[in-house]
């Protein structure tokens, strides 16, 4: 039987809510920061292609998996991988990478919570005057106004030489997101979801339009989608998929926990595809809005981190209203940040709940805190600790500060397996009524769905895991 209520008595209050929350949970830094950074790096065209690829024939299944154990389990995800176990006559202990998800989430939301600080930041530097200029009726010129790269790319580093106002963005982006989090699942995470999600879509609209206008847009169509195979390589390959997992929020317990919320209803394959066709739209539509406006100054593509940081500042200084548009530009950001932060702070503050019975505000206070303070040591590493190397005994993590630590042991050990896990658990251990008839899909869309999680996730999820941990396979 599948249970319709969940251990806390929360849900969401429709389809559409969910679908609102996952997507704000999907859509993130990871679309708007990250993406566009690994294909400017990664040289286009070939890795948007592989990129899209491993969405659909690795992501969309996974997706669909954990909302399955979500829907099945109605409560965190440890007690919704149990349930879905222990009707599928499997072991409790696959409960194992639910735990590892909700670790996961609790170590990823800490860092970015300090990402998204920056980006608080640069809003209000950006957005600094409007309002006085409003008031004046003059026209919006802006704090970078007159700025020349050389200014605009020491901005940047004087941020990061300040722990304190790290902290204090830190604090900020934090708070509200424990606070949206707290006042839980229907009137916080849904509510925030509701009125974030179409404003996150507008703002992206208008300034995809505006990089039309403005910007060379031929330049960035033939960039993004004339594939150079040769820059293929295997390790283009290999963070190609990582992206795909960190940018559809997989591998963390995410979509389980958000799919334990879901109470009636199935239908869940093509809420699964939506999900994953409107994540992908976003990171390509958020690379029309970023590359024809750094086109258009004749900047570079390849920055890396800092093209939303160093390099699209100056750009937008240099256009017609381009201050206004720069501040919109990371309002919007900040706006795909809050509803994927949500998502992260949700997965272990819901454990707290179902496993440890706690209070919803007890749980959220507990995993937010100590996000924070874990925070605190990433913001830290780019000044006063800046030459603690927390992994340094492992070559990989050698160079590695604090921050990118947390991300690149998260992104490339956690997620990768959690993925691993979640897809051998839903290939080969879960029960095949269970999942025809909670999935509601057609046979041959069951088919295609069972052979992908069954054979390709598992391998190349695997090879994934392995030539990220050890890159000299590839020779790199
Ligand atoms: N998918 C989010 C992004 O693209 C990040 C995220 C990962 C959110 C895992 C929730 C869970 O920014």
């Amino acid at each position: 039987m599948v249970a319709t209520t969940t251990s806390t008595g929360e849900g969401w209050s429709s389809r559409t809510a969910f679908i609102l929350a996952a997507v704000g949970a999907a859509v993130g830094l990871g679309n708007i920061w990250r993406f566009p950074t690994l294909a400017g790096e990664s040289g286009g065209g070939a890795f948007v292609f592989f990129y899209i690829a491993c969405v659909f024939l690795l992501g969309l299944p996974l997706v669909l998996s954990e909302i399955f154990i979500g829907r099945v389990g109605q409560t965190d995800a440890v007690g919704s991988i149990r349930k879905v176990a222990a009707q599928s006559q499997s072991s409790p202990g696959w409960a194992v990478f639910g735990a590892i998800g909700a670790i996961a989430a609790f170590l990823i939301v800490s860092f970015y919570s300090v990402v998204a600080g920056w980006v608080l930041y640069y809003a209000g530097v950006m957005g600094g005057d409007l309002v006085d200029a409003i008031m004046a009726g003059e026209p919006f010129r802006g704090a970078l106004a007159g700025e020349d790269q050389a200014q605009i790319q020491q901005r940047l580093g004087d941020m990061f030489a300040s722990p304190g106002l790290l902290l204090a963005m830190h604090l900020a982006f934090m708070g509200v997101t424990l606070f949206i989090v707290a006042r839980g699942v229907s009137s916080g995470i849904e509510k925030a979801a509701t009125y974030l999600m179409p404003m996150f879509f507008v703002l992206l609209v208008g300034l995809v339009i505006y990089g039309a206008i403005e910007g060379d847009i031929a330049e960035t169509a033939a960039f993004l989608f004339t594939p150079d195979w040769s820059k293929l390589t295997p390790q283009v390959m290999n963070s190609a998929l990582g992206q795909a997992l960190f940018s559809l929020s997989l591998g963390v317990a995410g979509l389980i926990t958000y799919g334990s919320y879901i109470k009636e209803g199935s239908g869940l394959g093509s809420t699964s595809a939506l999900i994953a066709v409107a994540d992908t739209a976003v990171a390509l539509l958020a690379g029309f809005m970023i590359f024809p406006i750094v086109f258009a100054v004749g900047l570079d593509p390849a920055a890396g981190p800092t093209l939303v940081f160093q390099t699209l500042p100056f750009a937008f200084q240099t256009m017609p209203a381009g201050a206004l548009f720069g501040f919109l530009f990371f309002v919007l950001i900040l706006v795909a940040a809050v509803t994927s932060s949500i998502s992260l702070l949700e997965v272990p503050t819901a454990w707290g709940i179902g496993e440890r019975g706690w209070s919803r505000h007890k749980s959220a206070l507990i995993f937010g805190g100590g996000a924070f303070l874990i925070g605190i040591a990433c913001l830290l590493g780019y000044n006063v600790w800046s030459d603690v190397r927390p992994l340094g005994f492992w070559s990989l993590f050698a160079e590695t500060d604090i921050l990118d630590t947390v991300d690149g042991f998260t992104g490339k050990v956690m997620l990768p397996v959690g993925a691993l896990l979640t897809s051998i658990f839903i290939g080969w251990k879960a029960d095949t009524n269970l999942l025809r008839t909670t999935t509601g899909l057609s046979p041959i869309a069951f088919g295609i769905w069972r052979f992908l999680i069954a054979w390709l996730c598992p391998i190349a999820v695997a090879i994934i895991l392995v030539t990220g941990l050890f890159p000299s396979i590839l020779g790199a």
